[in-house]
This record gives C-alpha cells, structure tokens and sequence, in this order.
C-alpha cells in the first residue's frame, strides 16, 4: 500500500482480532471486500460472510450515530442480512452504482443513524449463530 498523508492504513485480515484491535472508534464503516469469485453461489455466501464481519465491526466500533456502507452481493441469506442492519440503523437504503455491471449480484447498502451497541448486539450474535 502507498502512504496517503493524513491516513493511516492497516493492512490485514478483517477476520483478524489483532486487525480489529487497531481500529479506532469512528464516524463511519465502509466495507469493499469482496471474495475472488468463482461465478457460483458460493461467491455470494462467501461475500454474505465477510459482510456479517463487516456489520460486527460496524456495531463495535462506530460512534452513536455513525454511518456503515457495506457491498454485499445478493443470495439467498441477503434479506436476513438487511433485516439486521435495520435493527441498527435509522435509515437504511441499497443502492447499485451504475459502475457496477447489470448481471452483477453486487450491491451497497447504506445505512446511517446507528442507535448504538446496547440496543441490538444480541441479535446480530442470533444471527451469527443462524438461530
Ligand atoms: C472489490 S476489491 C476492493 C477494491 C478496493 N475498493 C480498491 O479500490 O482497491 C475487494 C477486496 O476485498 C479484499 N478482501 C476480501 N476478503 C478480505 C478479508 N477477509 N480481509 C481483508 N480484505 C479482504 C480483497 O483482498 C480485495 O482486495
């Protein structure tokens, strides 16, 4: 990675705890990872997996009212997912940017106001745990 003034990057698995550790509280989570893909349903579970991640760092480190931006591309387990991020988050909206190719199942949900961590940790770990 080039340094970026003013910027500081951790490069590193988001599954890491030591990667997780590093990260401040902040204003907004915005998550682009995305698994190599294959072209089967598998990429879409993958990308449902590092998602769940990127909600579970959402919810423990951004600030009350913090924004969360995440891709995911779209499977079976999608309205789940976005069912639980409207638990904890005001607004929450998907969008497709005309960047992205039509037969692609990528898609960005933006989800802003976040109600803080009391309010729902234990049902995003119901849905960690697939209950
Ligand atoms: C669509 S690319 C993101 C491109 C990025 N926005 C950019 O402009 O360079 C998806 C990225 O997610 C990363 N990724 C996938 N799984 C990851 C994980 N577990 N931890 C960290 N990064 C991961 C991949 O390495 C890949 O670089």
């Amino acid at each position: 990675m080039h340094p970026i003034d003013g910027v500081t990057c951790i490069q590193g698995d988001l599954y890491d705890q030591e990667v997780l550790d590093q990260l401040p509280v902040a204003d907004v989570v915005l998550s682009d990872a995305a698994p190599k893909t294959t072209g089967d349903s598998r990429d879409q579970y993958k990308s449902y997996l590092i998602s769940v991640r990127a909600l579970e760092i959402a919810l423990l480190r951004l600030k009350k009212e913090g924004s969360f931006i995440v891709k995911i591309f779209q499977g079976e387990d999608f309205d789940a997912y976005l069912a639980e991020v409207r638990k904890h988050f005001d607004f929450v909206k998907c969008t497709k940017p005309p960047t992205s190719r039509n037969e692609s199942k990528e898609i960005y949900i933006v989800a802003m106001g976040f109600r803080g961590r009391e309010e729902g940790y234990e049902s995003y770990k119901r849905l960690l745990e697939g209950d």
